[in-house]
């Protein structure tokens, strides 16, 4: 049986202080997370040593929305992967379409991030999606079994533990436009089949697949209720903590 995990990305928002007074109210309103659920935040990386503070003994999850593949070396402006682990980060994003978009992640970049946190054993959430362009194209299926080939390129799980796959329709971020349920239905399945074909069989079957683009508590459930949607990935209705917890608690 798959548990949902219900991850709030708060991109770049927040400053420190606002971020841990979040996740202070984060933590007194999660003190019974509903069974089978795993709640996480991702806070900029110059909150996320607070935010890990204010959660420590709690069983919210704390990650980076991105990090770099090298341990260290001279790549400024860079958090590798090997200091969120030294410093006992839960997780990161990989390929969210704003960092592929903006700051130009390729398949391959996905890839050295997703082997590196691997490596690691620091947990990932890889993030693809089609375009509307794509969508509107006919190309959707295409599109995502390219960023899952090239993204998942020589990966070998022996668990989908700490490995989870984050559809999020680019043309339904942060713009309202959600993907209807039976949609967002079936491109889960085609990203299962998918990761059966590149993972095997058994990985797919446990593997989270999580739903993003303006996932809210209104239509949270119904979204949850698809067979192959395990999760949601949250931006905007993340950062109120009322309306994060009623999507927890959907
Ligand atoms: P949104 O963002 O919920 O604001 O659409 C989701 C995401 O980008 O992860």
């Amino acid at each position: 049986m798959r548990k949902t995990f219900i991850v709030g990305n708060w991109k770049c928002n927040k400053n420190t202080q606002e971020a841990q007074d979040f996740a202070r109210l984060l933590r007194q309103n999660c003190r019974s997370i509903p069974e089978g659920v795993m709640v996480g935040v991702c806070p900029t990386h110059l909150s996320l040593e607070a935010v890990k503070q204010e959660m420590q003994g709690s069983d919210i999850q704390v990650g980076a929305q991105n990090a770099y593949w090298e341990a260290s070396g001279a790549f400024t402006g860079q958090v590798s992967m090997k200091m969120l682990k030294d410093s006992d980060f839960n997780f990161t994003l990989v390929g969210h379409s704003e960092q592929r978009q903006f700051f130009g992640d390729t398949d391959e970049a996905v890839n050295k991030k997703v082997q590196a946190a691997l490596e690691l054993d620091l947990g990932v959430i890889v993030c693809i999606g089609e375009s509307l362009e794509e969508r509107e194209s006919g190309t959707t299926e295409k599109v995502l079994e390219t960023q899952l080939s090239e993204g998942l390129k020589d990966v070998k799980l022996s668990s989908a533990e700490k490995f989870v796959i984050a559809y999020e329709p680019v043309w339904a971020i942060g713009t309202g436009k959600t993907a209807t349920p039976e949609m967002a239905q079936e491109a889960h399945r085609f990203v299962r089949q998918t990761c059966a074909k590149l993972l095997g069989e058994e990985i797919a079957a446990e593997l989270i697949i999580q739903y993003g683009g303006s996932a809210k508590p209104a239509n949270a459930r119904e979204l949850l209720d698809q067979e192959d949607i395990d999760g949601l990935l949250v931006g905007g209705a993340s950062l109120d903590v009322e309306s994060f917890t009623a999507i927890i608690n959907a």
